[in-house]
């Protein structure tokens, strides 16, 4: 039985991936710090639950383990600028050093999930494949990039390492963020019939379904390692690569009230369209549309199976723990507040 180690376990697509696994066959050690809660997981008898700080993993961690998906981040431009020291000793140092403990282990195989946004801009009527030099314009994409470079150097006969380019991702999971395009805009056209659309709307962007960038990084999982291993992959659809504008009113079209345009943000210079040949040359396929989630979130929204709570807007949460810690350090006596 395969066992995977699988970092950022409790995060958005870690918590929809996770039960994948498990439900594939799949024996799982989830490791996480669990920012966003930590009963995301339902217990299962093959998941190992491991709360541990990626930048302080030990060898001991990949005992027994034949895969690594290495999610762990600080997920998203405005968190990486915010935060942009733990950005880089996250996202860039603690995955190539998870990949060098994974391979001096005798894991076989290493996926790295990273992002198009390290594409930042394309001229208009370019798509871009994997072969295209990246434009970083973000700490979080320039963090992606060298934790691309620094684990696929590493690859080799005896160690699988493969790059997968994520679309910006949307739909439903246990740790819900409705600060991702799609989703954010289906909560606002859905709870106040105001769609929030970064500007100018003339911007490219793939997109892809939660449970279609989980399934290409089991499809990694299994396929012959000659057919990937030290290869970068795109994944996502031409079918869901939308210009923000359009994609709104697709949204807008997809809630049953009144919707208008918020306009918010400086013009986006991040605008990207890409090939996604590669992953379909292994015969994967996305299988979820924008629309499938639009659909979706609008039903759990109206069902009241998720809110927009605190923790569904990345950065926000973020700033909460660290305001949070500061106050309960100054208070705490004795390991307790009032009751000691
Ligand atoms: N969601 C998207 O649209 C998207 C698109 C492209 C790429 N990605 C990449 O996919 C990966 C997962 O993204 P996500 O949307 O699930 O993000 P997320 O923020 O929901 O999950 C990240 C998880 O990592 C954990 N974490 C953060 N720092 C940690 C640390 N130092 N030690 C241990 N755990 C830590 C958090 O608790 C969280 O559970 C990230 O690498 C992200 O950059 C996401």
């Amino acid at each position: 039985m395969m066992k995977v180690l699988v970092t950022g376990a409790g995060g958005y697509i870690g918590t929809v991936l996770t039960p994948m696994l498990l439900d594939a066959g799949y024996e799982v050690r989830a490791v996480d710090r669990f920012f966003f809660g930590r009963g995301l997981l339902a217990p299962h008898p093959r998941l190992e639950v491991v709360v541990e700080d990626s930048r302080r993993l030990e060898p001991t961690h990949f005992d027994g383990v034949n895969a690594v998906v290495d999610l762990v981040a600080i997920s998203n431009d405005p968190s990486g600028e915010f935060f942009q020291q733990a950005t880089m000793a996250i996202n860039h140092k603690s995955r190539v050093r998870c990949a060098r403990l994974a391979k001096s282990a005798g894991v076989a195989r290493y996926v790295l999930p990273s992002s198009c946004s390290i594409y930042g801009f394309q001229e208009p009527g370019v798509v871009a494949d994997e072969t295209a030099p990246p434009r970083p314009l973000t700490t979080y994409a320039r963090a992606n990039e060298l934790a691309e470079r620094g684990v696929l150097g590493l690859a080799d006969e005896t160690f699988c390492v493969v790059v997968l380019r994520q679309a910006t991702v949307f739909g439903l999971s246990p740790r819900m963020r409705f600060d991702l395009a799609i989703n954010g805009m289906t909560y606002g056209a859905w709870r106040t019939g105001k769609l929030p659309l970064m500007r100018d709307g003339t911007q490219w962007r793939p997109m892809i379904h939660v449970r279609d960038t989980a399934r290409a990084q089991i499809r990694v999982l299994e396929t012959d390692p000659r057919e990937v291993n030290g290869e970068i992959f795109n994944v996502g659809s031409i079918a869901d690569t939308w210009q923000i504008g359009p994609l709104g009113d697709l949204v807008a079209s997809c809630v049953p009230k009144e919707v208008m345009i918020d306009w918010y943000g400086d013009p986006d210079e991040r605008s990207y369209r890409v090939s996604f040949d590669k992953i379909e040359a292994l015969g994967y396929r996305t299988e979820w549309t924008a629309a499938d989630g639009v659909a979706e979130v609008c039903e759990a929204l109206q069902g009241g199976t998720v809110a927009r709570t605190p923790e569904t807007i990345t950065l926000d949460w973020y700033k909460e723990l660290v305001r949070w810690h500061r106050v309960i350090r100054d208070v705490e006596m004795y390991g307790g507040i009032v009751e000691i």
